[in-house]
């Protein structure tokens, strides 16, 4: 399984940690930055991560910014894209079996309920339940249709 991760500065550090887990896990990961402290925008990161996504180069996507949030109202831009904010690994497995997330938002700089790898990991080990599912992210992708540009 590949998977891309991009934050940006303020999810720098969180970034190393997590693709050091998913490594040492045996996942490819492909990092699509930032690669330092130094302050950049979370938008460049959130949209280089969903289209390694999008474009199936990576299997899932994984960004990280000071709180989650505006990397991945950036991410959810792209059409394709179902980038979930996670803070609890209730949460990661909702976001897989009901929702099913391509792409898993952190925030390195808000207060987590559980660990950032064991979130990462119930994402990555949870499945998508499809049923009655299936029929909401079919809206969802109506939605993207009906407003497409
Ligand atoms: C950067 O200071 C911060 O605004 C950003 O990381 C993020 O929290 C935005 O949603």
């Amino acid at each position: 399984m590949k998977i891309a991760i991009g934050s940006d500065h303020a999810g720098f550090k969180l970034k190393e940690r997590i693709k050091a887990f998913l490594n040492q896990k045996g996942f490819e990961v492909l990092d699509k930055g930032c690669f330092s402290e130094d302050s950049c925008d979370y938008p460049d990161f959130g949209e280089a991560v969903a289209l390694e996504v999008v474009n199936n180069n990576c299997d899932f996507g994984c960004i990280i910014c000071g709180t989650g949030i505006g990397i991945s109202i950036s991410a959810n831009k792209i059409p394709g894209i179902r980038a979930a904010l996670c803070t609890s690994k209730e949460m990661a497995h909702y976001a897989k079996a009901h929702n099913d997330a391509n792409v898993i938002a952190l925030g390195a700089r808000i207060t987590l309920q559980d660990s950032p790898e064991e979130i990462i990991e119930e994402f990555l080990s949870s499945k998508f339940e499809g049923g009655r599912h299936e029929r909401r992210i079919n809206k969802i992708k109506n939605i993207e249709e009906k407003y497409r540009c």
